[in-house]
């Protein structure tokens, strides 16, 4: 695995977002890793207000549901009309829906994403959007987890910024990024910085031995033992053994 986030050939990574509330999305993209990962031209990010697809003197992009009840429905085609005027410029690796009955995202899936080069995003709003619009297009449905959120605009933000920073060149120390909780399936170590000595409280020994190898020991020890107590669904997936499996970019689409 850690060698995959090495192999990704360098250049730039591009997400398409179809939404109807680009201002959701605009701010957590635009600050902090993620920007600076647009600024140095491997990630680009296009967001697409699907009202500018939208016909009609309202430019309705929603509507009441077939068969009654509460709730609006994206309405299909302008969601068709802004995938195929994208497809006719390039070929997307996914195209993806935003949805909490989408497959969940985690580490593992992040890491396979990253090694894509044009995803698109259709981000859900209202009731969901109209079923034949994900029996023609999408490819991959991702949920945040568990909850409901207003939009899938949010879920879109969380899906780039984990995939972005992954992508080779985007964290400054590029190591870092593998060594974050769950990159092992592990959770990380608890860190410390200075004052050595605050409250009270020290910092353990080993930490400012400056024994590199006592030092990794005691992180990994570290990270077992929390994963055991916090995690122990994460802690049975390492300790037998699928920890270190290849992820692949099949499936996706
Ligand atoms: N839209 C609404 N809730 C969501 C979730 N949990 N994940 C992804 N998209 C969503």
């Amino acid at each position: 695995m850690k060698f995959r986030l090495i192999l990704r050939q360098i250049y730039t990574m591009r997400f398409d977002i179809l939404t109807v509330l680009p201002e959701l999305i605009e701010s957590p993209l635009n600050h902090s890793i993620m920007k600076r990962a647009k600024d140095k031209g491997l990630l680009e990010v296009y967001l697409h207000n699907l009202r500018d697809f939208a016909v009609g003197k309202h430019r309705q992009v929603d509507d009441y549901q077939f068969g009654g009840g509460a709730g609006m429905v994206m309405k299909p085609e302008p969601i068709a009309a802004c995938i195929e005027q994208l497809q006719q410029e390039r070929t997307y690796d996914a195209i993806i829906y935003t949805s909490p009955d989408g497959v969940r995202l985690d580490q593992e899936l992040c890491n396979r994403l990253s090694m894509l080069d044009n995803v698109l995003v259709l981000c859900g709003h209202y009731k969901g959007v109209d079923e034949r619009i994900r029996e023609t297009y999408i490819t991959l449905e991702i949920s945040i987890g568990d909850y409901v959120l207003s939009g899938g605009e949010l879920a879109a933000a969380v899906i780039v910024d984990s995939v972005g920073r992954l992508i080779p060149g985007v964290l400054n120390d590029e190591t870092s990024a593998l060594f974050d909780s769950f990159q092992d399936d592990l959770l990380a170590p608890p860190v410390y910085t200075r004052p050595a000595e605050w409250e009270g409280k020290s910092v353990p020994d080993v930490l400012l031995s400056g024994h590199e190898k006592m030092i990794e020991d005691w992180r990994h020890e570290q990270s077992l033992e929390r994963t055991r107590i916090r995690r122990p669904d994460l802690y049975e997936k390492y300790v037998h053994g699928d920890h270190d499996k290849i992820n692949s970019v099949e499936n996706l689409h």
